[in-house]
């Protein structure tokens, strides 16, 4: 009897983290992969099923404008249970820390198979930061059997949550193993009438490019306001630049932003890129401004410079390489590192150094031959 799998996922950064995973398994033929989709997310969501060419078994379709954590939760777990009642996984894959990972998780506990967690035991260790990923992440750590760590650090944080050595693998990140995926698709595909060649048509690449993201919970409101500020007062202090701004579909995101960026000569605001297009473009900036765990974990093996607007990150590896400095949501620190940045050739090119903390792109081979062995 083949080893059954199924693997949920729900947002933009859980798929493009489990795409590479989704494809080990279905080349090895000796497991039956299933993928189940919540549709956390749904534009976001599709907008990299298309990239990997993926086409889930399972759409529960669950995305509302403005959803709420409590109702978001209650609906997973209902509507996963046919789909664990079909499919009778033996190992349940969840990722990380969105409301789709615990929800699954705890869906998947209940339906007897074993949970495993790709990129496990990643800490703050303050359960308000982020909200609510880090209560998240420390739940399906203790929901999960197996334990898929993207470094040694997050392993010792399991270790010392007494999760036995023998259910831990430190695999790096699968986001490696997507994004070299990812630039090698870019380099070697014409994207006719793509988003990339919409760029190229808008952009002035003879201008510096600052590239910025933000979505954090935490940071809604005031903080989403200090970095608006700050983003306009680098723009008026530094005419000659670019700062394009992909704005996530959170209306508590996409409102204020347009409100407050709208009418910025030089800061440019767009929807959110399909990946192939935000890679590319990551590659082309000068440096980053972001909230995003996903995008801290990729500059480093291009060799951006990140200013990340939390005050504490799950993520300390890039922080000690000096890859990223963590600037959190102080309008002043916003504007003072960037300009740094911009003025500093000596500084940002002791940031923007070629190596990656986070793995070697082979993480997800690494979690099928550890299930392969059990
Ligand atoms: C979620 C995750 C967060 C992750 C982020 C990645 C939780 C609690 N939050 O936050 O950990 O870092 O995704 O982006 O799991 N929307 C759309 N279309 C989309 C996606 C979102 O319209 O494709 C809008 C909808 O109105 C939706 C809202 O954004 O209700 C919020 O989405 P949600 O997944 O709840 O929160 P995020 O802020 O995206
Ligand atoms: N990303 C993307 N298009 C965008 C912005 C980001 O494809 O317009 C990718 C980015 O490369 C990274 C992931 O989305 O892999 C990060 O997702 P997000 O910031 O939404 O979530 P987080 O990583 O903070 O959970």
């Amino acid at each position: 009897m083949k080893k059954k799998n199924l693997i949920i996922f729900g947002t933009r950064p859980e798929a493009i983290k489990m795409a590479p995973l989704v494809k080990a398994f279905k080349e090895d033929t000796t497991f039956e992969t299933y993928v189940c989709v919540t549709a956390q997310h749904r534009e976001m969501l599709d907008q990299v099923l298309e990239f990997y060419e993926i086409t889930p078994d399972f759409d529960l379709d669950l995305m509302k404008p403005n959803q709420n954590l409590y109702s978001l939760t209650a609906d997973i777990i209902t509507h996963l249970k046919p789909v664990l009642e079909e499919v009778k996984p033996d190992y349940v894959y969840v990722h990380g820390d969105t409301t789709t990972s615990t929800a699954s998780g705890i869906a998947a506990f209940y339906s007897g198979a074993k949970v495993c967690h790709v990129e496990a035991g990643l800490r703050t260790h303050n359960r308000q930061y982020p909200f609510p990923e880090e209560f998240n992440r420390q739940l399906t750590g203790k929901i999960a059997d197996y334990h898929f760590a993207p470094t040694t650090l997050s392993k010792d944080n399991l270790l010392r949550e007494n999760v036995s050595e023998k259910n831990i693998l430190v695999t790096g990140n699968t986001v490696i193993d997507a994004l070299l995926f990812g630039i090698e698709k870019v380099n070697t595909t014409t994207f006719e009438d793509s988003e990339i060649k919409m760029l190229n048509e808008t952009l002035d690449f003879s201008k510096k490019i600052v590239l910025v993201t933000g979505h954090r919970r935490e940071n809604h409101g005031e903080g989403l306001l200090n970095i608006c500020t700050a983003l306009k007062e680098i723009s008026a202090k530094n005419p000659d630049i670019q700062i394009v701004y992909p704005v996530h579909l959170n209306p508590n995101v996409k409102g204020p932003v347009h409100d407050l960026l709208g009418d910025e000569k030089n800061i440019i605001l767009i929807a959110p890129l399909a990946y192939p297009a935000f890679i590319w473009l990551m590659e082309k900036s000068h440096s980053i401004i972001t909230d995003s765990g996903g995008i801290q974990e990729e500059a480093p093996s291009l060799g951006k410079p990140v200013l990340v607007t939390r005050t504490t990150t799950e993520r300390p590896e890039a922080v000690a390489e000096g890859t990223v400095i963590l600037v959190g949501t102080n309008k002043d620190k916003i504007v003072e590192y960037t300009n740094q940045l911009l003025s500093n050739e000596q500084q940002y090119n002791a940031m923007s150094k070629l190596h990656n903390p986070y793995g070697d792109g082979k993480a997800a081979q690494k979690i099928v031959d550890y299930i392969k062995a059990l």
